[in-house]
Formats: structure tokens, sequence, C-alpha cells
């Protein structure tokens, strides 16, 4: 066997570079997605993004690896100035022709690992598949940059092909990449991102920390739909104040984690989490939901509502896909670890159902905030470890739910004291309050399911099951 030499990092940026020369003939939408299909696509990717970012009326933005200006267009039309960037000159002339009505547009034909921007000169970062293009190194360097020419306050917006090709693996045809050809593009596991963009730190001129707020994470809905890949993911995130005692992660230890770390630990939850079946809570969710439904549902297919933060084990959580099928409905799943979030982002590539849709946030706070902004109401709110979560929060649930919607928890607790649980829910203006002791129920359950599974769940002293509607 010959001996696997590491490419140097020139080598890579070449490699990258020779990629992207190769499309230069092309500069259209087809070699923006890579995608044979994009004409079919376009319009409703570019659309599922723009309607995901922050308002940036008479704002400073960068579009970074911009290609023909896609999004420069749009941003454009709001923003104060645009800096519209890629390292493929004759993307950039189409660029520059596409948005020759638009006077507060400059372009620049260069590398974004090279890309010097002024410390604190920018509101908004833009940036749709292109850290895909960069090794390790440079994502780590890319996104410490990206915090430091943000102003405070200021957003980024990131998109990746994560795990696999924006086609999938088998779509060879749809692919306009030769599969035989090499290809250098890194399809990272949406955890890594998440994990780097959560701990990267700078410190500005002053001695003061900043850090992303991480606000959302999310699949790209288009995608879903169309391609039925889930692992079109895209962050928005805000440069915030950081912990000035906090200490700041050097790079090294950034990239050891981003480059091996992070990797190896997503590896062990994959092991453990992907071909999950059932769910331990499947029997006592949908027979509560069963009976609280025949109240309300009014919509159809109704929208349910789940949070799941596992905070106890990796197995306490709830099945939305078996929820979609036995209610018609449609599922939003809030995940607060990202590792088990990438495992709920492959099942829903295996299962394929449309209806059910993984989101990541660093709080359920914001995951409320996030469907708030979009005025969305939802039908159901189904969670467990609900009550024992720090910043869970009934009265944010009822902001997100229809009148009459009912609600489900099911609770790890110490001891089940239903009057304080009650008080709690009609102090938040809950209804129809019952709560149920359902540890026998739970406990037989758990004991077969970790026989057929083989796997362990920690003892839990008594398990709750909280009924109420809106
Ligand atoms: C998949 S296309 C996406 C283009 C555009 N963002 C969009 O969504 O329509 C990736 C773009 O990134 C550019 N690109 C990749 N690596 C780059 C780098 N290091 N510096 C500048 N541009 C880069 C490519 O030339 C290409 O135009």
């Amino acid at each position: 066997m010959a001996p696997t030499t590491v490419p140097t990092s020139n080598e890579l940026r070449t490699s990258f570079k020779s990629f992207w020369d190769k499309y230069s003939d092309r500069p259209d939408i087809g070699a923006m997605m890579l995608n044979n299909n994009a004409e079919e696509l376009e319009e409703a990717d570019r659309h599922d993004i723009l309607s995901s970012l922050p308002c940036i009326k008479g704002k400073d933005a960068v579009d970074i690896g911009a290609g023909i200006g896609r999004f420069t267009t749009v941003l454009a039309q709001t923003a104060r100035h645009v800096l519209t960037t890629d390292f493929i000159d004759e993307f950039i002339k189409k660029n520059r022709e596409n948005n020759s009505h638009l006077v507060n547009v400059d372009y620049a034909v260069g590398d974004a690992c090279n890309l010097q921007l002024k410390d604190d000169s920018v509101d908004f970062v833009f940036t749709n598949w292109i850290m895909m293009y960069m090794s390790d190194t440079e994502t780590v360097q890319f996104i410490l940059k990206c915090l430091t020419w943000l102003r405070p306050n200021g957003h980024a917006h990131l998109r990746e092909s994560c795990s696999e090709p924006s086609t999938g693996r088998k779509a060879a045809s749809v692919s306009m990449h030769d599969a035989n050809a090499s290809n250098p593009t890194s399809y990272r596991f949406s955890s890594l991102y998440i994990n780097l963009l959560r701990s990267v730190r700078v410190k500005d001129e002053n001695g003061d920390n900043w850090k992303f707020n991480v606000r959302w994470s999310a699949s790209v809905p288009t995608y879903i739909k169309r391609m039925s890949n889930w692992r079109q993911v895209h962050w928005l995130v805000q440069k915030v104040p950081a912990d000035n005692n906090e200490s700041v992660p050097t790079f090294d230890d950034l990239l050891e984690k981003f480059s091996k770390t992070w990797n190896d630990v997503q590896k062990e939850w994959d092991s453990l989490l992907d071909g999950e079946e059932e769910v331990f809570t499947d029997e006592i969710v949908t027979s509560s939901l069963s009976s609280l439904s025949s109240l309300s549902f009014p919509s159809d297919p109704c929208g349910i509502f789940v949070y799941t933060p596992r905070r106890i084990s990796p197995h306490l959580h709830v099945n939305s896909h078996l929820l979609a099928e036995q209610f018609s409905a449609n599922i939003w799943n809030v995940e607060s670890e990202p590792y088990y979030y990438r495992t709920s982002l492959t099942k829903a590539n295996t299962r394929k159902d449309q209806r059910v849709r993984f989101a990541w946030h660093p709080k359920f706070s914001q995951s409320i905030d996030y469907w708030t902004e979009k005025a969305a109401k939802f039908d159901a709110f189904v969670s467990t470890e609900f009550l024992t979560e720090n910043d869970a929060d009934l009265c944010a649930v009822k902001r997100i739910l229809n009148d009459n919607s009912p609600v489900v928890l099911i609770e790890p607790l110490k001891k089940i004291d239903a009057d304080k649980i009650i008080e709690r829910l009609s102090t938040a203006g809950l209804k129809n309050i019952r709560v149920r002791d359902v540890t026998d129920e739970i406990s037989t359950t758990l004991s077969s399911f970790n026989a057929k599974h083989n796997i362990t769940i920690p003892s839990v002293k008594r398990w709750a099951l909280i009924e109420a509607t809106v």
C-alpha cells in the first residue's frame, strides 16, 4: 500500500482554488449550488436563507464567497453598504454585472482566508457554503476573524453541507461534481461548527472579551422538501460580551478540539444513538397526547413543539417520528446538545419524513424567540425534563401555543409534590392540570427497553406525567 502523505497547508489551499477554478467558465447558479437541478432549487433556497436573516437596514455587510452574488443583490437592497468577495475572478465579474444597478456594493477578488477587514467594522458577515472549502486551521482562523470584524451585537450567518454533499451521497446524476475526481471539500459534522462557534473568544483593545451567542441551528427547508436532506445546516450567531474573567481558549486548543476531540466524541454518540428505532417514552407520550388531543388539535395538520434537553440520559427524549405518524402532525423538535442534535439529523435523513424537523438552541428561551419572531403558533407542547430545566419558562411556552393546546411533560423527580407542580402551572396560566405518578409504568417499560437495547439509564426515584391545557 502506498504511504499516505498529508498535504501541506499550501497544497490544500491550492486544491480548494483548483476545485473552484474548474467552474470559472460557467458563472451561473448551477455552479453556485453544484447541482444540475439548481434551476428548480435556487429561488426557494435563496428565500429560505434570506427569510432567516436579521434586519440589516442601514448596516454594513460583507458577503464572503459570494460567487455570482446570489445573495449580494438582496443584501444590498437594505444594507448601507455591501462588500462582496470571492476568489474566482469570473464569478465576481458576473456578480458585478448582475448588481451594476446598485451603487452601494464594492467588489473584491481574493481568498477569504486572506481577507483583511478592520476590527469592529461590519454589522453583518454573510456566508453560504464557504467553510467546507477551508482546512480545519483556516476554519478556526476564519471564525475568529468573523468575531473580530463584527461590531458589538453584529450578526453572522453561516451555512454548510454537513456530513454529506448537498446532493446527498448517492445522487451522482444531480451533483455537478465528477464523483471520480478528487474533492477536497470537508463535509463536517454540524456539531463541530456549533461547538466551535460557541467556544471562540476574542479580546478587544480594551481587554474586554467577546463571544458568539449562537442563536439557532436549523436545516434549510428546501433541501428537506426537495432533496430529503436535513444536513444542509445554517446558523445565526451574534457578537456579544463574554465574561472578562473567563479564560480565553488558545488557538491550538480550539484546533485540537475542532479537528479531533469533538469528532471522536460525536462518533461515540453516533454509535450509541444511530439506529435507535424506539424511545422508552413512546407509549406514555402517545397515549397521553391521544386522550388530550381529542379535545383540541384544531389545525390539520397540527404542529407539535417538542423540547428534549436529554440531561440525565441521551435516551430520555421523545420519538418525534412516531408523533408525526400517529397524529399526522408537523413536529418541531428542539435539542440542546449539539451531539444529539446531529444524531437526530441523521435519523431524519434515514426516515425521510418531511414533517419532522430538528433545531438546536443553547437555551430554551431562544427556541421560543425563534418562533415568536415569526409569529407562529403550535397546537401541542411535549417535553421531557422541562420543569427541571433552569430557564424553562411556562409563560413563554404559552406564547407559542394556540388556545386549548395540550401540554405533556415527563419529569424525572426525587419526589412528586403534586400541589407544588399544580401551583407552578396554574400561576403560568395553564388549565386542566393533572399530575400522575407513572413510576411503575415507566420502570416496567424501561426494564424491557434496557434488556432489548442494552443501554443504561440512571435510576430515577419517581417519574411524573404532567398534563394540562393552555
Ligand atoms: C457553493 S458556492 C456558493 C456561492 C454563494 N455563496 C451562493 O450561495 O450562491 C461557493 C463559493 O465560494 C467561493 N470560495 C470557496 N472558497 C473560497 C475562498 N477561500 N475564498 C473566496 N471564495 C471562496 C467559490 O468560488 C464559490 O463561489
